[in-house]
Formats: structure tokens, C-alpha cells, sequence
């Protein structure tokens, strides 16, 4: 289930609408199951950095930023956590719990990270190299770009 907050129900559909759940490719036979990811096919952007964020403390929450013009996709590799996107009018909240399903997020997104199980693993193929000024990490800054650029 995706509850869905609505901040603004009077906008148009917005980037919120872009952000969604990709299956992906998965080879079974009887040594077990790979899943592959492949830039340009199962996501639209070309692969430059992945991270993986594990060993999350119970009740603490990660993220609370936006990006300017990163893509990325988020697996939970191993066990499950949520994410809750929020475009400036939207938010709506997704679980993220199996290693052959990823979040699709685009640019103008606040994220936050919630309910990391104890022996959660994700994992973030994203589009761009580290760049911290290519964050928001200003709620308020975010809300008024976000709001000005539909
Ligand atoms: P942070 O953005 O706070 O993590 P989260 O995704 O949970 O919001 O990043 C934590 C630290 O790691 C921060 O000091 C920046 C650093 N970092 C890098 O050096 N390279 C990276 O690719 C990323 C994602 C973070």
C-alpha cells in the first residue's frame, strides 16, 4: 500500500508521478537468482557512482535532502526500509523490501529514509558523480524551487 498525502490536491500531476517502483530483470534457475541493472536499458541514465548504506541504528532516519538533477534508482538488497518522496506538493511513501524491485526517483524530489530493519542493506546506482552542491539540504529552499519550477 502507497498512502498518499496530498499536500496541494488543486495542482497538476507532478514529478511525484515520475518517481515509481521498476522491476527488474531477474534470471532464475536452480543456483538460485540474478538480478541485473543495466544504464540506459532498465534505468534511463547512464550508471556513474553507487553507494550502500547499512548498519542503521533502530528509529533513525537518513536522507531529508533533494537533488538538483540526480537520478537514481534504490534497491533494499537486504531487508527493508521506506522512502517518502515529496515533490513540493505530494508526498507519497513506498516500501522498498525485495532485491529485484527499485525506486525510481527524478531531480526536484525531497526524500526521506525511515524503518531501516536491523540488517537492511540499500543500495543507490545514481546518474552523477558526488557533488555536494548539487544538494538541497534547506527543507525551505527546496519547497520554494521545487514549487516555482512545475
Ligand atoms: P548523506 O547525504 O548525509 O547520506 P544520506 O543519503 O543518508 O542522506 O551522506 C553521508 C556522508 O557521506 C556525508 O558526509 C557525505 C558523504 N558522501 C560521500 O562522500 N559520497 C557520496 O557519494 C555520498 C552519497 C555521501
Amino acid at each position: 500500500m502507497n498512502p498518499r498525502n496530498t499536500v496541494d490536491s488543486g495542482q497538476a500531476a507532478g514529478k511525484i508521478d515520475r518517481c515509481r517502483m521498476v522491476e527488474l530483470p531477474e534470471h532464475s534457475d536452480p543456483r538460485g537468482l540474478l538480478t541485473v541493472v543495466e544504464g540506459g536499458k532498465d534505468v534511463d541514465f547512464d550508471i556513474k557512482r553507487a553507494y550502500f548504506i547499512h548498519h542503521v541504528p533502530e528509529n533513525v532516519a537518513r536522507g531529508a535532502h533533494g537533488h538538483r538533477r540526480l537520478r537514481q534508482l534504490i534497491i533494499a538488497m537486504h531487508g527493508s526500509f521506506e522512502v517518502i518522496v515529496d515533490d513540493g506538493f505530494e508526498k507519497e511513501r513506498f516500501v522498498l523490501d525485495h532485491p529485484s524491485r527499485g525506486l525510481y526517483v527524478v531531480p526536484m524530489i525531497w526524500r526521506d529514509m525511515v524503518n531501516f530493519t536491523p540488517d537492511a542493506v540499500g543500495l543507490w546506482l545514481v546518474s552523477e558523480p558526488y557533488d555536494e552542491s548539487e544538494y538541497y539540504r534547506d527543507y525551505a529552499e527546496f519547497l520554494r524551487d521545487a514549487r516555482a519550477s512545475r
